[in-house]
C-alpha cells in the first residue's frame, strides 16, 4: 500500500477505509481502552491524531512508542469526534519501527533556540525548525520559478576559485599542500606552483565575474549556490557559509537593476504566503508577532530609493548619537542602516551610488559626479530588522575606468585577465545583485539569527555536523 503524507490526509476530502502512514511521535495519551498519539511526518506543521484501540492485537507494543519513537499505522482515515481536527485515524495495525527513550531530547517543552543548535541533527523534528526548512526548501524553488519565468538561464559557477570576486581578500584557502611540510620557493614563500591546481585556489565568495562572463553571453542569467566567506563576524546575520542568488543582466543599468531586487523579493514574500500559510502563522505567533502585518506592508508599498549623498543628510541631521560617525565617504554601519529602514523611511529602503573608495572595484563610475564626491552605481536594499539583504550594482562596462578601479583597490590587472576581455570584446553595459537567502528567510519567518535558518550553521569556532 502507497503511504499517505500526513499533509494529503488532513487535506483529505472525503474518509477512507484503507491508509498507511509512517512518521514520528510527538506525543502519546493512554486512556483505558485505547490510546491517542499525535503523528508528525513533517510534510506539514500539523500532526494527525491517531486512535490505537486496547483491542489491537499489538496494542502491548504501545508503550514503545514514546515521543520520538518512529511508527507505522494502517487504519481508517475517518471524521474526528473531537474538536481541533477535521480528520483522524483509527489504527488496525499499529508498529513502532524505531523505539526513542526519555533521553530523546526533543520531549514536548519549550527549549531554547541555543540548546537546539547543539542538537542540529534533531532539531528538524521540531515545530520551530520543521517550519523553517519547509519554508527554506519551497523558497529555493521559488528563486528558480521567478528566474525560469523570466527567461533567466541557472549558470553553475564554480566554488573552488582563484580570484577573488569582492577584492575584499576575506577567502578561505583551499590546498593539497601537506601544512607541516609546506614547499617553499628560493625566496622562501610557500610554493603554490607545487600545490594541486598549481597556483592559489580559495572557496568562493561570490559567483558574480563568473556570472558576468555568462550574461555577456546569454544575457539574462542567475547564480543560486554556497558561498564562504572568512570574516571573523561575530553577528547573527553573519555565517562563513551561506547561499547567495546572484542575478546578472546586460543591457541593464542601474535603475534596471533596482527594480528587479524589489520584483523578486516581493515575488519571494508573495509565494511563502500563498504556499507556507500554516508555517508563516505559527512563526508569527511563536516568532515574531508583527509578522504577518509587516509582509503585507511590505508587499503593497514600493521601496524607497535614497542616494548615499542624501542618506548620509538624514543621519547627520536626525540628531541621534552614532556609535560609528557618519560622514561622507564612509561606509553605512547596521545602526545607520536599521535607522534609515526601522525609523526614519519604516519601510524597505534601497540606498544607492556610494563613494567609489568604499565600494568594490567592479562598480560602474557614476557619470558627471564631482571628482572629490566620485560615486558608483551600488545599491543596497536594506529591510527592517534586518539591514542589508542585497547588495548590487550596475558594473563598470569601461576598460579603462575598471583598470583604474583595480588599481585603486590594489588588484593585480593580470589575475583578471578574462574579466578584462569581457570589456575588450563586445561590452556592454551590465548590472546585478546578490541575495543573501539566509537573510531572505530571516525576513520571511521573522527568526532572528542566520544560525537558525540554514541547515548546519558554519560560524566562527563552530563547524559541528
Ligand atoms: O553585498 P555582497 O558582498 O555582494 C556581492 O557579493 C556581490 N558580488 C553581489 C552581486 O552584485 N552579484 O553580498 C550580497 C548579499 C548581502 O547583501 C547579504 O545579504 C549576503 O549576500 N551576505 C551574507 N549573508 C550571510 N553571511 C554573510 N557573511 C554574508 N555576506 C554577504
Ligand atoms: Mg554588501
Amino acid at each position: 500500500m502507497p503511504r499517505t503524507l500526513v499533509k494529503d490526509a488532513l487535506n483529505a476530502t472525503a474518509p477512507h477505509d484503507a491508509i498507511l502512514l509512517q512518521g514520528w511521535v510527538r506525543t502519546r495519551r493512554d486512556a483505558k481502552a485505547f490510546s491517542f498519539i499525535e503523528l508528525n511526518d513533517g510534510s506539514c506543521l500539523k500532526g494527525l491524531q491517531v486512535i490505537v484501540d486496547a483491542s489491537l492485537p499489538d496494542y502491548a507494543h504501545i508503550t514503545k512508542a514514546n515521543t520520538g519513537a518512529s511508527v507505522e499505522v494502517h487504519g481508517k482515515l475517518v471524521e474526528s469526534k473531537g474538536g481541533g481536527q477535521k480528520w483522524e485515524i483509527v489504527a488496525e495495525k499499529f508498529t513502532v519501527l524505531g523505539e526513542a527513550d526519555a533521553t530523546y531530547p526533543l520531549q514536548k517543552k519549550g527549549h531554547t533556540l541555543e540548546f537546539l543548535r547543539e542538537i542540529a541533527h534533531l532539531r528538524p523534528r521540531s515545530n520551530l525548525f520543521g517550519a523553517v526548512f519547509r519554508v527554506r526548501s519551497r523558497l529555493a524553488y521559488a528563486v528558480h520559478q521567478f528566474f525560469q519565468e523570466r527567461s533567466f538561464h541557472y549558470v553553475h559557477t564554480p566554488i573552488i576559485t582563484a580570484s577573488d570576486a569582492e577584492g575584499a581578500g576575506n577567502m578561505f584557502r583551499v590546498t593539497t599542500l601537506d601544512l607541516a611540510k609546506l614547499p617553499k620557493t628560493e625566496q622562501g614563500e610557500i610554493d603554490s606552483a607545487q600545490d594541486f591546481f598549481g597556483k592559489k585556489t580559495f572557496l568562493t565568495v561570490s559567483g558574480q565575474l563568473e556570472g558576468e562572463i555568462f550574461a555577456t553571453a546569454l544575457s539574462n542569467i542567475y547564480t543560486f549556490g554556497p558561498t564562504f566567506r572568512a570574516e571573523n563576524s561575530h553577528t547573527s546575520r553573519h555565517a562563513a557559509e551561506f547561499w547567495m542568488i546572484e542575478p546578472e543582466m546586460a543591457f541593464c543599468d542601474l535603475q534596471g537593476d533596482m527594480n528587479l531586487a524589489e520584483a523578486f523579493v516581493k515575488y519571494l514574500i508573495r509565494d511563502a504566503k500563498e504556499h507556507c500559510a500554516a508555517d508563516l502563522e505559527f512563526f508569527s505567533k511563536f516568532v515574531d508577532k508583527e509578522l504577518l502585518a509587516r509582509l503585507d506592508f511590505v508587499l503593497e508599498k514600493p521601496f524607497v530609493r535614497c542616494s548615499y549623498t542624501e542618506a548620509v543628510e538624514i543621519l547627520t541631521k536626525c540628531g541621534k548619537t552614532w556609535e560609528h560617525p557618519v560622514a561622507w565617504g564612509a561606509n553605512l554601519q547596521a545602526e545607520h542602516e536599521r535607522y534609515l529602514t526601522e525609523e526614519h523611511f519604516k519601510c524597505p529602503v534601497t540606498v544607492y551610488n556610494y563613494p567609489r573608495a568604499i565600494k568594490a572595484f567592479y562598480m560602474r563610475v557614476t557619470d558627471g559626479c564631482a571628482p572629490d564626491r566620485q560615486t558608483v552605481a551600488a545599491m543596497d536594499l536594506l529591510v527592517p530588522g534586518i539591514g542589508e539583504i542585497i547588495g548590487g550594482s550596475q558594473r563598470e562596462e569601461r576598460l579603462d575606468l575598471l583598470k583604474e578601479g583595480m588599481a585603486l583597490h590594489h588588484l593585480d590587472e593580470k589575475a583578471y585577465w578574462w574579466y578584462l576581455d569581457l570589456r575588450r570584446y563586445g561590452s556592454v553595459p551590465h548590472a546585478g545583485f546578490g541575495l543573501g537567502f539566509e537573510r531572505m528567510l530571516m525576513f520571511v519567518t521573522g527568526v532572528a539569527n542566520i544560525r537558525d535558518v540554514i541547515p548546519f550553521a558554519r560560524t566562527p569556532g563552530t563547524a559541528e555536523f
